[in-house]
């Protein structure tokens, strides 16, 4: 497959995100909620470069549609286990399309009251967006392909390559 992005530039961006946010919250701490199953790769290399006290948490949905889109509709299928109520939450997540996941994830953790309310996507389609929502940290704005690795799945496959690769367009 040929990569999009390769293992350094991610390293580069993720590092650049861990600054920035690192920034924001001078002096206070901050809670990473990562998004199942896709932004865990990009959790725990972001948790890394973050240079405050950071708790961790997971929640989980599924969106129904095809392998390559979702079709709007959102479930979600593991809420999270850690009050977030006073909590500076950092939703993190893999890639920002349509928009439906995080505008559904959003409004879900805005009704826990957090102190502070940030999305941090590692990339970013702003080309299919159908809900108007953006990122806070954006690692990279990406065209409209359909992209593997680095947490990224298609059919629960290729999650674990360390580059993020284009999928070919054929690929049933
Ligand atoms: P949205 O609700 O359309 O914004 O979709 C977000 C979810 O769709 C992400 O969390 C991914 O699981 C999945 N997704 C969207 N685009 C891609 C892609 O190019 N590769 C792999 N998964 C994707
Ligand atoms: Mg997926």
């Amino acid at each position: 497959m040929e990569v999009l992005l390769s293992r350094s530039q991610i390293a580069d961006a993720v590092a650049r995100i861990g600054q920035e946010i690192t920034r924001d919250f001078a002096g206070e701490s901050v809670m990473l909620l990562g998004v199942l199953k896709g932004a865990c790769l990009f959790l725990s290399d972001l948790a890394r470069q973050i240079e405050l006290d950071a708790t961790f948490d997971f929640i989980a949905v599924r969106s129904y549609g095809t392998q390559k889109e979702s079709a709007g509709e959102v479930q979600l299928i593991k809420d999270v286990t850690s009050p977030l109520e006073h909590k500076n939450v950092i939703l993190v997540e893999d890639i920002l399309d349509t928009g439906f996941t995080m505008t559904f994830l959003k409004k879900i953790v805005l009704a826990h009251q957090p102190r502070a309310f940030k999305i941090a996507a590692l990339l970013d389609k702003p080309s299919r967006r159908k809900q108007p929502i953006e990122a806070d940290y954006v690692g990279f704005k990406i065209p409209d392909e359909f992209v593997v690795g680095y947490g990224l799945d298609y059919a629960e496959k290729y999650r674990n390559l360390p580059d993020i690769c284009v999928l070919p367009r054929d690929t049933e």
